[in-house]
């Protein structure tokens, strides 16, 4: 599938549904599930490498795990879920010269399609039009975007009307400089109706309610595998007490052998 296929999800009124990898093994995991899009989303930064943030993330490291992802993935080629990865810190915010650059490392060295950019801030948007112009599919992301989390912390956004404008603003900014779809991360359920009802790009959300036309989730989340959960993420499995439960069972059924 390439980016510009999304939109007849939305033609179509057919949800896309997108889950999060950082590992060969959840990618595998991902695409057996049948997801649409596999995201090799920043947050891997602390799913993965124990950070605390998104911030130290590096090219590099975006790199080496969606090549992980992308060797999990066991379907034919055409069947395969599409591969986006997210441009780390100080990649984009560096100018437009850079953030070629290094979106086309990620393309030229990796099965992703697309890359994905936090906000949309002038210098941002300068950005993201520049990479749609070199070829490189953009996918936008606003809302509580957790790269700017010194500045906005980890609230929920949109919630003022000053907020709620820049949002809905920003988001056909992107639309119109052609990114092929938004993600929508935290915000109130209504704003984020209105937004998908204003665009024709595909919008999918994160803690921003069921009216989006898709959903994406941290796969880690959802499985219930991390020590601390986002208030807008309930999982599906205590995966990590069920892991651990059983881990000990065996050790301990081991030294009794
Ligand atoms: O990094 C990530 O996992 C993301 C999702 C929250 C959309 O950006």
């Amino acid at each position: 599938m390439l980016p510009s296929d999304l939109i007849k999800y939305k033609e179509k009124s057919k949800k896309i549904i997108a889950l999060t990898a950082w590992d060969s093994i959840s990618g595998s995991i991902a695409e057996q599930a049948n997801v649409d899009i596999v995201l090799v989303g920043d947050s891997l930064a602390m799913v993965c490498l124990g950070y605390k943030s998104t911030l130290p993330l590096t090219l590099e490291n975006v790199i080496y795990h969606t090549n992980a992802v992308s060797r999990g993935f066991k379907k034919r080629i055409e069947e395969q879920p599409l591969l986006i990865s997210d441009m780390p810190f100080l990649t984009y915010q560096c100018g437009e010269d850079k953030a070629v650059e290094y979106a086309g490392k990620i393309i030229q060295s990796t099965y992703a399609k697309a890359v994905k950019v936090e906000g949309a801030e002038p210098e941002i948007q300068k950005v993201i039009s520049r990479l749609i112009r070199m070829g490189i599919p953009v996918m936008g992301h606003l809302g509580l975007t957790p790269q700017s989390y010194l500045n906005q912390g980890l609230r929920k956004q949109g919630e003022s009307l000053e907020s709620e404008e820049r949002i809905k603003r920003e988001a056909s900014i992107l639309e119109k400089l052609g990114c092929f779809s938004i993600v929508l991360e935290h915000i109130p359920e209504l704003l984020a109706k209105e937004i998908k009802k204003n665009l024709t790009i595909p919008i999918i959300g994160i803690g921003a309610g069921n009216y989006c036309d898709g959903q994406v989730r941290v796969t880690a989340d959802l499985l219930g595998l991390n020590d601390e959960q986002p208030p807008f993420c309930q999982p599906i499995i205590e995966g990590k007490n069920l892991f651990q439960d059983k881990l000990i069972k065996w050790v301990a059924s081991q030294r009794l052998n």
